[in-house]
């Protein structure tokens, strides 16, 4: 069986810099057409101008011959100021901004301490350039449970940001949890949308722990409970346009995730596609899964589809246990497992 789709796009990846970046750019860029690129970096890609340059060693790293589009975005912080989006605006490369609550996950310490207090001009100009807003949504209070951080942050932050500013485009990233389906169904399509990875679309909590402690499968936000995967799984293959592929591909050395105090981040560029046709196979909605991968992102984004064509083929390939580089390996998600679905390009 084979199934060719319209090229998909990678609505959330991280690609690093230096050599890391060299290292898993291919990987992306042979599946996917556009990929929006996260400004984690240390430091932070707080500025258009830092943006347009880390845009320049995307394109640079790329393997001759492939075409591959990097949709920059802006780490905001405390001082982000309006003059910053409208810059960002008229670059032309620049397509959304990034909420890291501070101390939320891998580098975000220069991330928002107060949102209403500190952000709210920056916010209002974004809602007249018509810049969305992606959100890392979790609260960082010690006190709350790591389970309950999504919920918490939805009632607390994103509830009052919506009232506040009902036309700001928000993009709830890596959602969770079906507190999350809900909350997104609920508001207006084409303002609020959410990406979706593959780990949380296939794995539940129990995959933390599974035999041992697996550090390759740990991410932030955290796995939740089998409950909240289903609700998510319904929810991307229930064709409604509010969600979208974003990997959260985020490679790490091997040595950063197997030691006493691992880093998050599942690196899961080179499988995603294959779990998601698997996903949307096992529910019955291959119909679906091109709406999911190629259109829904785009649509909301207000950016053309892609043109050009991938082919699934129902082959079993295995998965590399590792791939390694001068400077050490990186695992990706399912190592050594066989998959079902191999993407090609055509
Ligand atoms: O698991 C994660 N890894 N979650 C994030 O939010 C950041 C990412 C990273 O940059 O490694
Ligand atoms: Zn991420």
């Amino acid at each position: 069986m084979e199934l060719t789709i319209t090229q998909p796009d990678d609505w959330h990846l991280h690609l690093r810099d230096g050599d890391l970046l060299k290292a898993v750019v291919p990987h992306s860029a042979s599946h996917f057409g556009r990929a929006i690129v996260m400004p984690n970096l240390k430091p932070p890609v707080t500025t258009t101008a830092a943006a347009m340059a880390y845009r320049e060693s995307i394109l640079k790293a790329l393997p001759a011959n492939r075409k591959f589009t990097p949709l920059m975005t802006l780490y905001l912080t405390d001082n982000t100021s309006p003059d910053e989006i409208k810059l960002a605006r008229k670059s032309g490369v620049v397509f959304a901004v990034k909420l890291y609550p501070a101390g939320a996950t891998t580098n975000s310490q220069d991330g928002v301490t107060d949102l209403f207090g500190k952000c709210l001009p920056v916010l209002e100009e974004m809602a007249k350039q018509n810049m969305p807003l992606l959100v890392h949504g979790e609260v960082t209070d010690p006190n709350v449970d790591i389970f309950d951080r999504e919920k918490v942050f939805i009632e607390t932050v994103l509830q009052p940001l919506i009232q506040r500013l009902p036309r700001l485009k928000i993009v709830m990233e890596h959602i969770t949890t079906l507190d999350a389906v809900k909350f997104v169904e609920s508001c207006k399509e084409g303002f609020v949308a959410a990406t979706v990875t593959p780990q949380h679309l296939v794995l539940n909590r129990n995959a933390i722990f599974q035999g041992g402690l697996q550090p390759h499968n740990y991410c932030l936000p955290v796995l939740k409970r089998e409950t909240h995967r289903q609700a998510i799984v319904s929810a991307v293959t229930s064709g409604s346009k509010k969600f979208f592929l974003g990997t959260d591909s985020a490679p790490h050395e091997r040595r950063k995730k197997e030691c006493p105090c691992g880093c998050a981040g599942v690196y899961n560029a080179p499988v995603a596609l294959s779990l998601c046709a698997m996903v949307f196979e096992e529910m019955g909605a291959l119909d679906k899964l091109e709406a999911f991968t190629s259109f829904n992102g785009s649509d909301f984004y207000g950016l053309p589809r892609n043109t050009s064509k991938i082919k699934l083929c129902r082959a079993t390939w295995v998965v590399p246990e590792a791939f390694s580089f001068p400077f050490g390996d990186i695992i990706p998600m399912f190592a050594g497992k066989t998959l079902e679905w191999q993407p090609s390009s055509i």
